[in-house]
């Protein structure tokens, strides 16, 4: 029978058993962005809507179609965030990070919210990590920052399961150029084009080039190609970014129709794409925004960064067949019978889980054996029995779970035999500061 309620349509909630990977993905993301000088960032989970529409583009899906729009009780227009970039750089005006040593190199973890059609791998709720370099317009750190998202796809073992696109999508002025030039091109052949990019055409033509649509694509490979329009700065921009990719070992393809969803983009545009089949095959993407500050009230500031969907990432990963350690599992398990043998197993259920073990106790009136069975279910490592018998004589039974044998002990013994077989790990208070 199903339950009474279920959740929204496209929303899921994040069970104990997917939590060991976004666990294991958040404890890479952390360690490989603190170690390269990036500084945790959280922004609301809404905005006001403007900094969505002026950062993505009027005409950008995610604006038209896909926003979670609120009202508050004053009238003002909210809306739940789409993604993570535009929150970033309202934050860095706001709190004057311009002051700043430059470039600020912040990342973030966080859900975020798109009103699209639910699919494998789509969502309406969803989790990035992302990171955001903003202040700096060397082509290296265009390389540092691929690289970053390069690392952290190894480190969770799927890098060579997916390929790096690579583009360009130049300068502001050659862009608007190229517009032109594309608009032209597809004026007199609307009636090979599906609905979406018919409606593209004069709002947003790049889109025309990375639909997925068969008639689409056809069109797109003779369409005018961008190096016709593209300025030196921007050609040389590009070839370093290349340069330093090779000198970095990383692998990537390049892809003159890939020009990303978001408005903001201009010169290096990447995305990660598995090799599996499937629409949504993007694990990943990012790009330069050079304007974005500017549009969004600050001075003229260059700026890149990469995001992420933490879903998509854990999809690919359980494909690869990939499971992170799981530090849940229990460790000890206390099956004890009757109250003086009860007293004795709550201070030692305490004591056990001070040196960092995890240990579970049952505290109903089942026999022992129902007990050691529920242990089993759990899948206890070990499990410490303490009946009647045991009580009196001090002892305690030690059974080895994986094994089946079971040997006889000390109580006074029990916490030193299972930090013998666990280690210590007594939480060191100062390491508690750490995220
Ligand atoms: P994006 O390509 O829109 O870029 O999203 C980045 C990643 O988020 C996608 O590659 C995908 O893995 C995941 N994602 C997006 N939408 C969904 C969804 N509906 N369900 C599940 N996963 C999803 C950005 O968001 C830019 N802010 C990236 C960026 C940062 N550019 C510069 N800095």
């Amino acid at each position: 029978m199903s339950a009474k309620f279920q959740s929204p349509k496209g929303v899921h909630d994040v069970l104990p058993d997917d939590h060991l990977f976004f666990s294991y993905i958040k404890k890479i993301v952390r360690h490989r962005c603190r170690q390269s000088g990036f500084r945790r960032i959280t922004t609301p989970l809404f905005e006001n809507v403007d900094v969505f529409t002026r950062s993505l583009g009027e005409s950008t899906d995610i604006v038209e179609k896909e926003m979670f729009l609120m009202e508050s009780k004053s009238g003002k227009k909210l809306a739940l965030k789409p993604e993570g970039t535009a929150g970033v750089v309202r934050a860095y005006l706001q709190h004057g990070m311009a002051q700043l040593p430059q470039p600020v190199e912040l990342y973030y973890i966080e859900p975020h919210f798109r009103y699209n059609r639910p699919q494998k791998g789509r969502y309406r709720q969803f989790h990035q990590f992302g990171f955001e370099v903003i202040g700096e317009a060397d082509p290296a750190i265009d390389a540092q920052v691929i690289f970053l998202a390069h690392q952290i796809n190894a480190d969770l073992g799927i890098a060579d399961k997916l390929s790096l696109q690579l583009n360009t999508i130049g300068s502001l002025e050659s862009r608007q150029k190229y517009k032109e030039d594309l608009v032209s091109f597809y004026t007199g052949k609307e009636r090979s084009l599906c609905e979406d990019c018919k409606k593209r055409l004069h709002k947003n033509p790049l889109r025309l080039l990375d639909c997925k649509e068969e008639d689409c694509q056809i069109l797109a490979s003779m369409a005018p190609k961008f190096d016709s329009v593209m300025d030196d700065a921007s050609k040389e921009h590009y070839a370093l970014v290349k340069e330093y990719l090779d000198e970095l070992g990383v692998p990537y393809t390049e892809n003159p129709t890939l020009v990303r969803g978001l408005d903001y983009y201009s010169h290096t545009v990447f995305e990660f794409w598995s090799q599996s089949e499937g629409a949504q095959n993007a694990t990943g993407g990012g790009g330069r925004y050079d304007g974005l500050v500017e549009e969004m009230g600050g001075q003229p500031t260059p700026a890149i960064g990469y995001a992420a969907g933490i879903e998509r990432l854990i999809d690919y990963i359980k494909e690869a067949g990939i499971r992170p350690p799981n530090k849940d599992r229990v460790q000890v398990f206390v099956a004890q019978l009757g109250l003086p043998a009860k007293k004795k197993a709550l201070p030692l259920l305490n004591a056990l889980r001070e040196k960092g073990i995890n240990t579970v106790g049952a505290v109903g009136k089942d026999s022992l054996k129902a007990q050691v069975g529920l242990a089993d279910k759990m899948n206890a490592r070990y499990a410490l029995i303490m009946g009647q018998i045991e009580v009196k004589e001090n002892t305690m039974i030690l059974r080895d779970m994986e094994r089946g044998s079971q040997e006889t002990i000390s109580f006074d013994d029990a916490v030193d035999r299972m930090v013998e077989l666990f280690g210590d790990n007594t939480i060191d208070e100062n390491k508690l500061w750490e995220e």
